[in-house]
């Protein structure tokens, strides 16, 4: 049974669930070089899968309740939203199928995404974002949910006028910071979470909610942007913790799944394990925020509308959902590219991180979601204390105090943090422990944090194996993960990989699955 959920507007995204499981996951962004950019999922999906595939669907469905418009009306206009062409498509192959079309609310559908995607048969559902429609026509940025085996069951919805984190994100991010919240650059309220490791949130403790006033003291210095994005991630720790345990407390719980925008601010989702230690699980699904509305939907169709059963993850939902390429892809792309390459092993690979290069690296399927977790990741030595700065200088281009995150193999974490915690998709920020920090200087926070990834052997083979050896190499269980790009959208084909390398000084490129390495010299420039 072939299920086809996708989103439209923003973060836009189409899902193929077959009975159960997605075998694709894609976001426009990866195609369209630009981040974040408005389009339709329906064509998206319908232009990217093949005719043979979508002859199959048996039910479609959006995640994001009040956006879809029956064939002939344009709502989006000029956003290219809702071709009349692609809903005829969809329409013919419903009736042919004798399937259904299915609008599902905003945040059932990310609810549906945190609760199905984990491993818990109950849990408390938590999502909160910068507000989407549900079926019962209320606007909202938080929900409250019950998971039950296959169902899910609201608890409460608040309207969007009475909370809305999300919107106060973006709303400092946007008018404090002068940062991007969208297309072409891309949220990047992340970068401010960056910042409120440095900052005293006293300093503007009673007037941080004076936007006007808050705009003049940023304009002053850095350190005040520091401190007003203190006051904001304290706030915002506050609130989420009243809120978690307000919820708890009438709705006892030892599972606790989070989705929505704002569960992508991994400091306050790494300490709510702290904050109760009585839940067992905390976790956020790898595409929390509305690109995951296609899983989402798509998997509530399957689960609780078609009453098929849960799925058991073998550790956890593989978030490896973007198309695989093959030997001939990839050696095609590098020859039209008059690229020259060779046949290595891991090894050799190993040798070279350890002679401190940057090596990124392009393995099978990428990953969805913000983050990269080794399939389109640049990878190096966490040890030397001079690699975040060589990283920011020959790739990425970012601010000076955005941290480089660590991925750490899962049977190691209670070696080097003080919390045991399973962060198979870098959704936790958790502190070192004093003693070891000072062993991987380059992938540390200026409080001492990292925002981590667990890596396990069923997650990502290749990736756990070759940490595996990098540990016997180096001493540490431990590589430096960032995302294989530069400024730009996570690469998504060969082409965007050799793109990249090219305008880039990342020493090297390594297709590992196929295992051929590009080395940057003067014939490669
Ligand atoms: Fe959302």
């Amino acid at each position: 049974m072939k299920i086809l959920g996708f989103q439209s507007g923003h973060d836009v995204s189409y899902t193929l669930l077959e009975n159960g499981v997605p075998s694709i996951h894609e976001e426009l962004e990866r195609f369209s070089r630009e981040k974040e950019p408005l389009g339709d999922g329906l064509k998206m999906a319908l232009d990217r899968l093949p005719a043979s595939i979508i002859n199959d669907v048996d039910y479609f469905c959006l995640g994001n309740y009040g956006m879809y418009q029956p064939a002939g009306i344009n709502k989006w206009g000029p956003r290219g939203c809702y071709f009349q062409q692609y809903v005829d498509t969809m329409n013919t192959v419903l009736q042919k199928n004798n399937g259904k079309f299915f609008e599902l609310g905003h945040h059932k559908s990310h609810a549906s995404n945190a609760f199905f995607s984990s491993n818990c048969e109950n849990a408390l559902i938590i999502t909160m974002d910068g507000g989407g429609g549900e079926e019962n026509g209320v606007v909202s940025a938080f929900t409250v949910w019950e998971g039950r085996g296959n169902k899910i069951y609201p608890i409460d919805i608040i309207p969007i006028n009475q909370f809305n984190l999300g919107g106060l994100w973006n709303k400092y991010t946007a008018q404090v910071f002068g940062l991007s919240i969208g297309a072409p650059k891309g949220s990047q309220v992340g970068t401010v979470m960056g910042m409120a490791a440095l900052g005293n949130p006293d300093t503007f403790k009673e007037n941080w909610r004076n936007i006007n006033l808050m705009k003049a003291k940023a304009n002053e210095s850095e350190q005040n942007q520091f401190d007003i994005a203190a006051i904001l991630q304290q706030y915002t720790e506050t609130i989420i913790r009243e809120k978690i345990g307000h919820y708890l407390k009438l709705y006892p719980n030892q599972n606790l799944c989070l989705s929505g925008g704002v569960a992508l601010n991994c400091v306050a989702i790494g300490k709510i394990s702290t904050w109760y230690p009585e839940l067992k699980t905390v976790y956020v699904d790898p595409v929390p925020y509305d690109g995951g509305l296609s899983l989402g939907s798509a998997r509530y169709v399957w689960h609780h509308i078609l009453d098929n059963p849960r799925i058991q993850w073998t550790d956890n939902a593989s978030s490896y959902l973007g198309a695989e390429y093959t030997k001939d892809d990839i050696e095609s792309a590098l020859n039209r590219s008059d690229i020259q390459y060779q046949k290595v092993s891991d090894d050799d690979v190993l040798k070279l991180l350890d002679d401190q290069k940057i090596i990124s690296i392009f393995n099978k399927g990428s990953e969805s979601g913000r983050r990269a977790l080794g399939n389109r990741s640049i990878i190096a030595d966490p040890r030397s204390s001079k690699m975040k700065d060589m990283i920011n200088e020959k790739v990425k281009h970012r601010q000076w105090f955005r941290p480089f995150a660590p991925s750490i193999l899962r049977e190691q974490v209670t070696n080097w943090f003080v919390q045991d915690v399973n962060s198979p998709y870098m959704d936790k920020v958790i502190h070192f422990k004093d003693e070891v920090k000072h062993k991987v200087p380059a992938v540390v926070h200026f409080d001492g944090s990292a925002r981590l990834q667990t890596v396990t052997k069923n997650d990502n083979e290749w990736y756990y194996n070759f940490i595996k050896k990098w540990f016997e190499v180096s001493g540490v269980p431990i590589l430096l993960n960032t995302s294989f790009n530069d400024r730009e959208p996570i690469v998504e084909t060969p082409e965007h990989a050799i793109n990249c390398f090219i305008g880039t000084n990342i020493d090297y490129l390594y297709f590992s699955d196929v295992q051929l390495l590009v080395e940057k010299n003067k014939n490669n420039d």
